[in-house]
């Protein structure tokens, strides 16, 4: 298959192109330049591809017959930029410290869209939310109900509440990132009565409003099963509580995890397609337990960025061993994607400078962290490439700059949005100078 077939068979990829100079395109703008004037390693998101992704996970919403709500689970990538570009295409988002909730905060993202997650929630994270006044806290456990419930007497503010419930389901996944089953750090466990006793002391406390319900069961989800069983398992808690306590479920958060394609193999179902399914199913559920439809929100993070990311590295030294491996080593890696090494997630890449030469050799990309497990892309076919060549990732947008680490002092990348052939500067490179920001000598000694 030439690479301009495989690039085809990207479901989300219209705007990654190979131009008359053979270069990888993205949104108009030639990637080879972009290394050019940035720097390498450098993370371009396509912000066609962000607004694109939004309106089909819109769109895969539009068969569910009450209101919805797309909530972006910030995690995945944040940037001022990123929360500027989300505020345009009207969602909400989830922040999960107060990091993110600062950072939405400086790019003026209104305090009534954003939802805070997290399950060990600090007073002064808490605190933070409330001064700013966001949209829901989900609370994720008894110590944060505990200090919510008496924040929220103490100030005399009325805050938003959704509860993260623990529906006791394992979603077909890595296991790191399963998080629905029983045994899970993450919210009111369902079936052991806690998820009860949580609705029933937060209906109790004079300033929480309980708006709804959430659940996240892992991500990287293909399958819908998962979400149904987890749907229904709720929802049959929820009919009790009705008539238990007079519980109105309206906002059911039902999470993220929707999976994303980072090689063809891993193309199946897309986000929308899950979500018609999901949608037809939640309302089979709401009419078989007589429950008036509630709102509908989702929390996806990696379907709306994963595809739009692509990095790119400037390949350096090799390593051939005969009938062994064959290593090709680039100028980033682990510490500005874990994914590979952590999750064994793969990709794959192309070389942006000579998109359409013969791939005549089979390396593996190896990163320059002093770390044998820093390995990038296992077998990959490439042309014969030489030091200077520059290699694309693509498909990087997910959790991949977002949990990029200094390891080694290595600089985290720059990250640089196109679209219509314009590119823009989102977020610099990190240097050196910058880690010296943090550093102290030691004090001198005065005897
Ligand atoms: N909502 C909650 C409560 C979550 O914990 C997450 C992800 C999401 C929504 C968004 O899930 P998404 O749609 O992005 O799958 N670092 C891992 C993924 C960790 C996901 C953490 N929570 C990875 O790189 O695969």
């Amino acid at each position: 298959m030439s690479n301009k077939e495989e690039l085809a068979n990207f479901i989300a990829r219209d705007t990654i192109e190979i131009n008359e100079k053979n270069h990888l395109e993205i949104a108009g703008v030639d990637t080879v330049d972009l290394a050019k004037k940035y720097g390498t390693p450098l993370v371009i998101y396509d912000i066609q591809t962000i607004r694109k992704n939004i309106r089909k996970l819109k769109e895969g919403l539009t068969a569910y017959k009450g209101q919805t709500e797309v909530s972006y689970a910030s995690k995945a990538f944040s940037s001022v930029a990123l929360y500027q570009i989300i505020q345009q295409e009207d969602i909400s988002i989830d922040v999960v410290s107060g990091g993110e909730l600062y950072i939405a905060k400086q790019a003026g993202f209104p305090a009534e869209r954003i939802n805070f997650h997290g399950n060990n929630k600090s007073i002064q994270e808490l605190t933070d939310a409330l001064d700013y006044g966001i949209g829901n806290i989900i609370v994720d456990n008894f110590h944060e109900l505990a200090m919510l419930t008496a924040l929220t007497e103490e100030r005399q503010q009325i805050a938003n509440i959704i509860l993260r419930i623990t529906p006791g389901v394992s979603a077909d996944t890595h296991r790191y990132i399963m998080t629905g089953q029983a045994d899970s750090k993450f919210g009111f466990d369902l079936q052991s009565g806690q998820a009860e006793k949580a609705l029933v002391k937060a209906l109790d406390a004079s300033h929480l409003n309980v708006n709804g319900l959430h659940m996240h069961i892992g991500s990287q989800i293909f399958d819908t099963e998962s979400y149904a069983v987890s749907m229904n398992q709720i929802l049959n808690y929820v009919k009790e509580w009705q008539t238990k306590y007079g519980f109105e479920l309206k906002v059911f958060n039902i999470g993220g995890g929707f999976g994303v394609q980072h090689t063809i193999e891993e193309a199946e179902n897309s986000p929308e397609t899950q979500l018609n399914i999901i949608s037809q199913e939640l309302m089979n559920l709401l009419d078989e337990y007589d429950i008036p439809y509630p709102e509908l929100w989702i929390e996806p993070g990696r379907s709306i960025v994963g595809e739009a990311g692509t990095t790119i590295y400037e390949i350096g030294s090799q390593k051939e061993l005969p009938e062994i491996r064959h290593y090709v080593s680039v100028d980033g890696g682990m510490s500005d994607n874990i994914r590979p090494a952590f999750y064994d997630a793969k990709y794959t890449g192309f070389v942006a400078n000579r998109m359409e030469d013969e791939a005549n050799t089979t390396v593996s990309i190896a990163g320059k962290a002093c770390e044998s497990g820093d390995m990038l892309i296992f077998d990959l076919p490439l042309p014969k490439v030489t030091a200077g060549d520059l290699l694309a990732v693509i498909n990087t947008g997910d959790y991949t700059f977002a949990m990029a680490s200094n390891y080694n002092r290595i600089p985290r990348p720059a990250v640089v949005f196109v679209e219509n052939g314009k590119d823009f500067l989102a977020i610099r490179r990190e240097t050196p100078e910058d880690f010296m920001r943090f550093e102290n000598f030691l004090p001198e000694n005065d005897d």
